[in-house]
């Protein structure tokens, strides 16, 4: 058989975080006790009063395609939540309710980028960005960030990248991988920037936003003369154990979300009627287990800074919010256990799931090299164990 697939397939790669998912999966299989810390979820249940309302929402016969930005009652539910945690005002047409906060990402970059547009991307980023933006056929520019400044951009950096082919700006605060948090401040002196080139979109990721170690979420959406330029995206994946549901959501000026509905028109439609439904209990419900999981999470950031910090050679910055650490591992570059050589991140995650039988995400995927990311998405007694793996195998590298 001669299979032509198209070009359009030689555009991007696959998800690096589902790759070494799959991996780990696959030693799982052979019987391998494998410690997961590429996860990219809560390791918690959803909460129960969310999934009663899906099962009512069943019984309730919400059984039929759905309008294609997502029903009434759950866009109302995120202008709700907006104005409730945010202090934002939407109205439900500024809404488009998609398949998980990737759709939304992927609806706006479809709907935004035009064949050699520039989108600025500060690094590290989340894996999909870049590939996002590539099936778009438009250029990623990177402006690198280092540890050493907590990951983060200046405006100064910011406006530096900026060129008459920029179109869009995307960011995540807080950050997968790094768990950077930028501050009022520091997103008004993007702001500043913003002002002076009209034509810029920013895409503005708060899907970690309950994540959140330093303090009250800040949206970039929140100065109200460039607000009309943001498209703010985020979701229920993480703030409430939901990644399976498949919610996301943008907020964005009425002509930015009807090009968004355009695109999921004919992609998906409406996401699942069900999780709609559960949806809006979700977003109009007492905070409390979400606060919950944020205080669990808070608990396992300072034990795995611990444990990090007792490994030789690993720079680890604190992460500010999320639930990944994201250290400088390039000090064992280089370095052998007299069967394997460790050169580059993908050789370390590798070393170590072959080795420690533990998984984690190389930093390439992320546009950081130096980097590896591990999660604090799960149980404390497995990241005891995992760490205690890494930092054995580790004393092997010479
Ligand atoms: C920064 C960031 N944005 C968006 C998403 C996508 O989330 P969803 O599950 O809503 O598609 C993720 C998931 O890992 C993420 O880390």
């Amino acid at each position: 058989m001669i299979m032509q697939l198209s070009s359009f397939l030689q555009r991007f790669n696959e998800p690096e975080t589902l790759k070494m998912a799959k991996l780990g999966r696959e030693l799982r299989a052979k019987g391998i006790d494998v410690v997961d810390l590429s996860l990219g979820e809560p390791d918690f249940d959803t909460p129960q009063h969310i999934k009663d309302a899906a099962v009512k929402a069943i019984h309730d016969n919400w059984s039929h395609y759905t309008p294609v930005p997502g029903f009434l009652d759950l866009r109302e539910a995120v202008c709700t939540k907006l104005k409730r945690d945010n202090n934002l005002d939407y109205k439900p047409e500024q809404i488009v309710v998609s398949t998980g906060a990737k759709q939304s990402l992927a609806n706006a970059i479809l709907a935004l980028v035009d064949e050699g547009d520039e989108v600025i991307i500060p690094t590290p980023y989340w894996v999909t960005y870049s590939e996002l933006v590539k099936i778009a056929r438009g250029k990623v520019v990177e402006i690198k960030s280092m540890a050493a400044n907590q990951f983060k951009i200046s405006a100064a950096e910011l406006e530096a990248a900026i060129t008459p082919k920029t179109k869009v700006f995307m960011f995540s605060s807080p950050c997968n991988p790094s768990g950077t948090v930028y501050s009022k401040e520091e997103l008004a002196a993007f702001a500043d920037v913003f002002r002076k080139y009209p034509a810029i979109t920013i895409l503005s990721d708060e899907i970690y936003e309950y994540i959140n170690f330093v303090g009250a979420h800040e949206s970039i959406a929140q100065f109200d003369d460039i607000k009309d330029r943001v498209v703010l995206i985020n979701g229920l994946s993480k703030g409430f154990a939901m990644t399976g549901w498949r919610i996301g959501y943008i907020a964005a000026h009425a002509d930015i979300a009807k090009a968004c509905e355009k695109v999921q028109g004919q992609f998906t439609s409406g996401t699942c009627s069900i999780a709609q439904k559960a949806g809006v209990t979700a977003l109009t419900t007492d905070l409390r287990p979400t606060r919950e999981m944020a205080e669990e999470f808070t608990r396992r950031r300072k034990r795995v800074l611990e444990l990090v910090r007792d490994i030789p050679g690993i720079h680890c910055p604190e992460p500010d919010g999320a639930f990944y650490i994201f250290p400088d591992v390039s000090s064992y570059y280089g370095k052998s256990d007299g069967q394997t050589t460790v050169t580059n991140a993908p050789d370390f995650s590798m070393y170590l799931l072959n080795n420690a039988h533990v998984s984690s995400v190389m930093g390439d995927a992320f546009g950081e090299p130096n980097c590896v990311r591990f999660s604090f998405a799960n149980s404390m007694e497995k990241i005891e164990e995992g760490w205690k793996r890494i930092k054995e195998a580790l004393a092997k590298l010479k």
